[in-house]
């Protein structure tokens, strides 16, 4: 029996359909891990709640190692990394069953002369180390790896893992955090019009729909390494309507022009790249956009600005969730990092977009909210 999709999730033509018990399946899931991030993580408080502030990386380090000591600590841990194996494990037999399906839709809306937006695939353009070495968010495969000709299989799974993630909080497009960088930008930058707009580390244009039908008349860019999630988040913007150019690229070194963008922007990408990688992306940022260009980089908060409990899950994730950038990230003026890279010192800065995700910090679904912005 087909029951279709999970309550709230917007039900577009590429999204897997699923039986009565992978349904059941993942809505446990989901429920199992708002849990873990809700009620039992608050159960982590009275354990790290004397911990204070800085939030330098040694005392995040520290802190984790003394709950880990601690019965409680080590039954969250054990608990919240079985939900993270749980996820793609409830999500994958869905795509798999229907794969055939899904690569053949795909095709079609690739091949279609009535498409508005386009795909561009470059097999020369590899997926960096700090991605196939890891298998990120114990993602089996990643987002990169391809299973068979014309994969979308990487893409159609993150389309559903997310929203089980995130319990739905991005809404029924899982659009929000473009969304709500772009609207930001259109308040703080009145005077910027912007023609041509790009977003780096894309995976299935969840948030570049959110900068497609905040900007209707920009050009919309796309670009991530991984092929498979490239052709699946073509063909769902597509099948939604929306005008967005995928192509497979490096944001570190993109074949762009120089002064070529008004907006370079990304949504929880930094988080997954290396320290050398951010610096290069950073550099790639100042190099491809208008002078008068913005660019703004949307990731979690940074360590210092969250109390000891908004600590945890980051770098929990660092540790057990296969992210071994975010503490790093967390723990670093990152403004500091995009002047080594050449942007001129006072020109960027960090920012939170609205007053609600300056209050939660910005740590309970990935980024909402905070910017690492910079005018050109
Ligand atoms: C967490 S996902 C981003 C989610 C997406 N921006 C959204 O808002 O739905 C991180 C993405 O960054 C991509 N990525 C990592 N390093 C990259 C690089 N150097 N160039 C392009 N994409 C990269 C990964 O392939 C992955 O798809």
């Amino acid at each position: 029996m087909r029951t279709g999709s999970i309550a709230g999730q917007h039900q577009h033509d590429m999204m897997i359909d699923v039986s009565h018990d992978e349904l059941a399946y993942q809505q446990f899931v989901q429920t199992y891990l708002a849990e873990m991030n809700g009620r039992l993580l608050q159960g982590m408080k009275p354990i790290v709640d004397a911990e204070g502030t800085p939030g330098t990386i040694k005392q995040v380090t520290d802190q984790r190692r003394r709950y880990l000591k601690h019965p409680y600590g080590q039954m969250w841990s054990s608990l919240r990394r079985i939900g993270r194996e749980f996820t793609c494990e409830a999500v994958g037999p869905s795509v798999e069953r229907q794969l055939p399906e899904l690569i053949e839709k795909a095709r079609k809306y690739r091949g279609s002369n009535r498409k508005i937006g386009s795909l561009q695939l470059d097999p020369s353009v590899k997926a960096p180390r700090y991605n196939t070495e890891i298998e990120i968010h114990c993602k089996p495969g990643g987002y990169h790896t391809e299973l068979t000709e014309d994969d979308v299989f990487a893409g159609a799974e993150y389309d559903r893992t997310t929203y089980l993630n995130t319990s739905g909080r991005l809404g029924p497009l899982q659009d929000m955090l473009g969304k709500d960088v772009a609207h930001w930008i259109k308040r703080m930058y009145p005077d910027l019009k912007p023609k041509r707009i790009l977003e780096m580390g894309c995976t299935i244009g969840q948030s570049t729909i959110g900068w497609a039908d905040a900007f209707p008349d920009a050009e919309i860019h796309a670009i991530d390494v991984a092929a498979p999630c490239l052709r699946y988040g073509h063909a769902r913007a597509e099948a939604l309507g929306r005008r967005i150019h995928f192509s497979q690229q490096d944001a570190e070194k993109t074949s762009f022009p120089d002064n070529h963008f008004d907006i370079v922007t990304s949504h929880a990408m930094i988080h997954e790249t290396a320290t050398q990688a951010l610096h290069n992306i950073f550099a790639e940022s100042l190099r491809i956009l208008k002078p008068g260009g913005v660019m703004a980089h949307n990731d979690g908060a940074p360590f210092r600005d969250l109390t000891p409990l908004g600590r945890v899950v980051p770098d929990w994730d660092t540790h057990y969730n296969a992210e071994p950038f975010i503490t790093k990230m967390r723990g670093s003026d990152l403004a500091e990092w995009a002047f080594a890279a050449g942007w001129p010192k006072g020109s960027v800065r960090s920012a939170y977009t609205s007053e609600t995700s300056a209050a939660s910090k910005g740590n309970q679904i990935g980024g909402a909210g905070y910017v690492i912005v910079g005018r050109k």
